[in-house]
């Protein structure tokens, strides 16, 4: 009949969904909430899926623990979210030895064998740190600004993790490059609690600082409460003793800073990666080809009109206005 399925049907049924353990690396910011959301609604049961989610409190050993478990329990796909880049080898073998493929997402694993990894899905943080890079100098050049007249500061994200390796790369050799001054670069593990704590230290240890350049959104806001509190304004007109916010990810709470004009710009970070997961999983699984690297597309963002394009190193970027659209659907 068409009543309560049979313990046999039961089980065929639960059979035939992908199971899949999912090694998230914490919830420390808005932006990792999202993307946790987004592979979750992704892989889920009407989609064919039976998800393990296990949350490392940013703490690499907590992903080796939950690895280890996906792989006792002979998951089918272990999609792993690391929290550095080095480390890897041996877990990542024991899961080959037990033919798991692994999925990588957002930032990237540095292993001795690159075939360790199935696949990888996330963003392009060097691309990133250029856009940030390259409209601060073309804003300070239409602003007549001087090289010489930026005191840059650092709020780096989780030291190891490859969005900080590349973010904070990227604007060093913008600051060598362009003889910008680079004050100090100083960790803060992506939350705005620590932000704020080390955006009041650096207040203190430096006057003149005027270009504060958060590693992520929830940074910036512990930022500009540590700036604000301290008496300064935040915001685009240096030269009136304005200190400038740069920032990745636009998180809907990043962006309402960039439409009040605390934050001078905003560089997306797309933490939408659900929807690929889902697609390369099945397609592992079914043996189809796939792509083995992708990124996902990423926009920047400015309430500020005086540079609308900059260029990289593959042409042309557009900088979006914001609108309130764009903030609503976040
Ligand atoms: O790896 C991506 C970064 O991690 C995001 O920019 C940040 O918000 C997150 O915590």
């Amino acid at each position: 009949g068409c009543g309560k399925k049979s313990d046999a049907e039961e089980k065929t049924s639960e059979q035939t969904l992908i199971d899949v353990g999912f090694s998230q690396l914490g919830a420390e910011s808005d932006w990792r909430i999202a993307n946790t959301e987004s592979i979750r609604n992704s892989l889920s049961n009407e989609n064919g899926f039976n998800l393990t989610f296990d949350d490392a409190q940013q703490k690499q050993d907590k992903q080796f623990i939950a690895m280890r478990k996906f792989i006792q329990q002979e998951k089918d796909c272990i999609v792993l979210a690391p929290v550095m880049e080095d480390g890897w080898d041996t877990v990542l073998q024991e899961a080959k030895d037990a033919g798991i493929p692994v999925i990588v997402v957002d930032r990237r694993v540095n292993v001795q064998d690159t075939r360790l990894v199935t696949a990888w899905v996330g963003s392009d943080f060097r691309k990133e740190a250029s856009i940030a890079c390259e409209w601060l100098k073309s804003y300070t050049e239409s602003n007549g600004i001087k090289p010489e007249e930026l005191f840059i500061v650092d709020i780096q994200g989780t030291l190891g993790a490859t969005a900080q390796i590349e973010r904070s790369d990227g604007l060093k050799n913008a600051c060598e490059k362009y003889g910008w001054n680079l004050l100090e670069q100083v960790p803060a593990d992506y939350t705005q609690a620590k932000a704020k704590e080390v955006v009041s230290n650096l207040l203190n240890k430096y006057k003149d600082m005027n270009v504060v350049y958060c590693e992520n959104d929830n940074e910036a806001i512990g930022a500009i409460e540590a700036i604000e509190e301290s008496g300064r304004k935040v915001g685009s007109n240096i030269s009136a003793g304005e200190i400038m916010i740069i920032s990745f990810d636009a998180t809907h709470s990043g962006l309402k800073m960039v439409m009040e004009g605390k934050i001078a710009l905003d560089v997306e970070c797309n933490p939408l990666q659900g929807e690929e997961v889902a697609l390369l999983v099945k397609k592992v699984q079914n043996s189809d080809e796939f792509h083995r690297y992708t990124y996902v597309k990423e926009r920047a963002f400015s309430m500020d009109q005086t540079v609308k394009t900059v260029k990289l190193r593959d042409g042309d970027y557009e900088i979006t206005t914001l609108t309130e659209d764009i903030i609503a659907d976040r």
